[in-house]
């Protein structure tokens, strides 16, 4: 027998039970998107392997392991983009889109990456993320961490954490990362083998370690707010005084680093006690140099993305429910004329934009099992033609979520407003 098709382990099928929570998450992220002055970027899926080596950086995680590159049959390098913040500046430069104004960009969709499948951690999952191009200033970092934070009211979320820290300049930096490499080959023994590792390549990542043995060592490590450089000080202490003057809260965390080579100065993460291991949900920071250092005329810029997964597993937690409300009419009828009729009832009202969902009963049977059925797809109304309707040319409409029975007859043409005054007039 032939081996069972099944998905791709870590990419996971988003079926029509789930479906309105998504779409209802994403209208509403899209809507305080736009709020802020963020028009929509759409880009493809896949880029050249470059890309991402140049941007998210040779020796991290994602480009040294998780990547999913393949060769096209012209013998080109590809990659599923892996996160959208390259591929939004790759379009940008190319597009000339970066002419020294302030430019507001946001994107959704799959990302790909081929970490350990676990809850909040897929190989394909889907980030809705915006980038904000052309200003250097920390009220730009303000407005785009008040979004989210706005983000998080609009659905009705809590207990997501803002973490906020300043990684300086590229030359402070560099400096820093010296001092910190000289610390730890103090301690190399001591250093689990990724941290030994990560000690050439990309130091700053070993204070991201989750290994408790590894706490009391990166406790005692150099600390990077004491090595940032003055104007990343000033800019780093504007923008904390900015958020407070907004209401945002946040707490400043001198080891988060994040886990792309791309930043500089501000880095922030949205975090959440509640979903395990992964409770990262939203996540960004500056890249002041990097459309510079893609060939593109020097353009400052911060982003975010956030993990949809993550937001949705949130959500559910937090028994909050963001789908839009479904309405549906049901069309019972008998075969034949009177089924003809119905169906040109059914198509006359879907030609109203603001028709609900409008089901035709197919499967037949008496009214009886037709009446079970639309109660199991949820029907608020019941719009009935048997033979006395198909002879007067008229409708029986039933509520069927009312308190006390109600169902008039009315003229086809006269369905709708039957309908919205039998509701007005009858309690729920
Ligand atoms: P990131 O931290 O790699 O940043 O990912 C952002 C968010 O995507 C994470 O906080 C998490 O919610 C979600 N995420 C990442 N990997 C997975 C996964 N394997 N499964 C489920 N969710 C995941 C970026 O991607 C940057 N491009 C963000 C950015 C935009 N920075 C500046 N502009």
């Amino acid at each position: 027998m032939a081996a069972k098709l099944q998905a791709v382990r870590g990419m996971n099928d988003l079926l029509p039970d789930v479906s309105p929570r998504w779409r209802g998450v994403e209208q509403r992220l899209q809507a305080v998107l736009g709020r802020y002055g963020y028009e929509e970027i759409r880009l493809p899926l896949v880029e050249p392997t470059a890309l991402f080596a140049r941007t998210i950086g040779e020796v991290t995680d994602i480009v040294e392991k998780e990547m999913y590159t393949f060769l096209d049959r012209n013998g080109d390098s590809l990659t599923l983009r892996p996160e959208g913040t390259a591929g939004v500046v790759r379009a940008g430069i190319e597009h000339g889109l970066f002419q020294g104004q302030v430019l507001r960009l946001w994107y959704q969709g799959p990302m790909f990456r081929h970490e350990r499948p676990q809850r909040g951690r897929y190989r394909q999952f889907h980030q809705i993320g915006a980038e904000c191009f052309g200003g250097a200033e920390p009220e730009l970092d303000a407005e785009l961490i008040a979004m989210t934070a706005q983000f998080w009211r609009e659905l009705g979320l809590s207990g997501l954490r803002l973490e906020l820290n300043s990684l300086g300049s590229r030359e402070a930096r560099a400096a820093y990362r010296a001092q910190l490499q000289a610390y730890f080959r103090e301690h190399y023994a001591a250093l689990d083998a990724d941290s030994q590792r990560r000690l050439e390549t990309n130091p700053l990542r070993i204070l991201d370690s989750k290994n408790p043995d590894l706490a009391a060592l990166i406790a005692a490590a150099p600390s990077l707010p004491e090595h940032l450089d003055a104007d990343s000080r000033v800019h780093f202490e504007r923008l904390c005084a900015l958020l407070d003057s907004l209401g945002v809260a946040y707490t400043v965390n001198p080891r988060l680093v994040r886990g792309l080579d791309y930043y500089g100065r501000t880095v922030f993460e949205w975090v959440t006690d509640a979903l395990g291991a992964q409770g990262t949900v939203c996540a960004g920071g500056r890249y002041d140099t990097l459309v510079e250092q893609l060939g593109g005329r020097p353009t400052p810029a911060i982003g975010f993305a956030l993990g949809l997964e993550r937001l949705l597993d949130l959500l559910g937690a937090q028994g909050i429910d963001p789908a839009p409300p479904r309405r549906v009419w049901y069309v019972v009828s008998t075969p034949g004329a009177c089924r003809a009729r119905a169906l040109q009832l059914a198509q006359q009202l879907r030609a109203q934009p603001d028709a609900p969902s409008v089901l035709m009963d197919h499967a037949g049977g008496n009214f009886g099992k037709q009446m079970q059925r639309a109660d199991r797809a949820g029907a608020e109304v019941a719009l009935i033609i048997g033979e006395d309707e198909l002879a007067a040319g008229t409708v029986t409409v039933r509520l069927l979520r009312a308190a006390r029975p109600t169902q008039e007859t009315v003229p086809q043409d006269q369905v709708r407003a039957a309908v919205i005054r039998l509701a007005s007039e009858t309690p729920a």
